[in-house]
């Protein structure tokens, strides 16, 4: 076992003063015990006891060209020497207006916030105020935020608990959430575009918006059945309800144009985070100009923190580099992302587990299952958690920090090398089990 004595001392003192002793419940998850970082460079990521890891969770997705980046450290810098926030307005967010909107198909316009489930919550009150009603669609295993007309249905765990298919019933995901915070939700199963359209047929003049992870990385790493998001597209402008594409996790990860880009599917809307600052809170909500235009006449969208100029320098720093020689950064991304998944799969047979690897390589997810393809959200009921816990837990051992629940980020800075020697751990960890 690796010596983590000073985090576990820390892990200690935290609970005393920190809610749960962390900062997002999503944390809580982590084991043997949440681990205290002091640094991290590139793809490496080092602990309080000196422990050095090969770092996957890459900040739960935001780290899309690793640590501390020399160009974007050097962006932040300048921008700290001349002042922190204005509550004004500044060329920087401008700039990078002007450069998101012309790399995201959909986005003629767009609003800077601080996080994704802020971003959602805004566009959710826009589209209503844009249709004139009430009612979102969404998607089970879909995450979306954690506010209350949100975290709604994103991870339940039987049948019983969600109801039978095609149409489940809605499942909060909080103690103190309004009783009715899922009164205005229709909750869908993914992927089954004959459930969504008979959906629509009956309740289509009631939905103000449809919302969809445009690839399901949440509830397990998803593609889009062939005419799946086509059907969406066509049925939301058939019913005059707008299209969202929540992009928190595949906006400049999946592609420099986003998963619209590659998949050539636009929305009405589309939400952006984690990779677009590379690791400073940045969300980004916007769309068709006729929507956006409600922003500011009527919609109320506010924020002291909103358009940080710090933030918006890490963010333009960030989009220079990701659109540099028309985004080649992101063939090395697959590239590397592609020797990972055959690496783990060739460990796996090689140790004698059935673990199946989906992914597009900047975003991937590993399960232990008999399961040659996971293609709905429910498909991960089948699927042994815990074993991947223990999984999990063997890695983090032997230098390479994942997130628990069997996602992968792939980014930039990750290397053959450390494809290499991620792959010696995988075989070793999965021989032990
Ligand atoms: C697809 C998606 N949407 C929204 C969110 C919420 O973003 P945030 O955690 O910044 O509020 C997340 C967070 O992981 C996400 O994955």
């Amino acid at each position: 076992m690796r010596d983590i004595t000073r985090s576990e001392q820390l892990w200690t003192r935290a609970r005393k003063h920190l809610a749960a002793g962390v900062s997002s419940n999503i944390r809580l998850q982590e084991r043997p015990a949440p681990l205290y970082f002091s640094h991290g460079k590139g793809s490496r990521l080092f602990d309080v006891d000196g422990n050095e890891y090969i770092d996957y969770v890459a900040a739960y997705g935001p780290l899309i060209l690793g640590h501390s980046h020399p160009e974007l450290v050097e962006a932040v810098q300048r921008q700290v020497a001349l002042g922190q926030t204005y509550g004004g307005q500044h060329e920087i967010e401008v700039e990078v207006a002007e450069k998101i909107c012309a790399l995201v198909p959909a986005m003629d316009v767009v609003r800077f916030c601080g996080s994704g489930s802020e971003a959602n919550h805004a566009l959710f009150r826009l589209a209503r105020a844009y249709t004139g009603r009430t009612k979102i669609v969404r998607f089970e295993g879909h995450y979306h935020g954690w506010l209350d007309d949100q975290i709604i249905s994103d991870h339940p765990h039987s049948e019983e608990e969600a109801g039978a298919l095609p149409f489940p019933q809605p499942v909060l995901g909080s103690k103190g959430q309004l009783p009715h915070a899922a009164g205005e939700t229709l909750v869908l199963p993914w992927n089954d575009l004959d459930a969504f359209s008979r959906l629509m047929e009956r309740e289509g003049q009631n939905v103000a918006a449809v919302i969809t992870e445009p690839i399901m990385c949440n509830g397990g790493f998803i593609l889009p059945k062939p005419g799946f998001l086509e059907g969406l597209r066509d049925i939301c402008t058939r019913e005059s309800s707008l299209l969202i594409f929540d992009e928190v996790i595949t906006g400049f990860r999946a592609d420099l144009h986003g998963a619209q880009g590659l998949l050539g599917v636009t929305p009405d809307l589309v939400t952006l985070g984690k990779a677009v600052a590379n690791g400073f809170p940045l969300s980004v909500f916007g769309g068709r100009r006729d929507t956006m235009d409600l922003v500011g006449s009527g919609v109320m969208h506010g924020g002291t923190y909103n358009g940080n100029p710090i933030t918006l320098a890490a963010a333009n720093a960030t989009l220079d580099v990701l659109s540099r020689d028309n985004g080649a950064v992101y063939e090395q991304i697959r590239a590397v992302g592609r020797s990972l998944m055959a690496g783990i799969r060739q460990a796996a047979q090689a140790a004698g587990q059935s673990v199946l690897v989906q992914g597009i390589g900047p975003v991937l997810f590993a399960w232990f299952t008999d399961l040659s393809e996971i293609t709905t959200f429910r498909d991960n009921w089948a699927c042994d958690e815990d074993k991947y816990a223990v999984f999990q837990g063997k890695l983090i051992n032997r230098g390479v920090r994942t997130i628990p629940s069997g996602r992968w980020y792939v980014s930039a800075a990750h290397t053959e090398e450390d494809v290499r020697q991620t792959v010696d751990a995988v075989g070793q960890a999965l021989k032990e089990m």
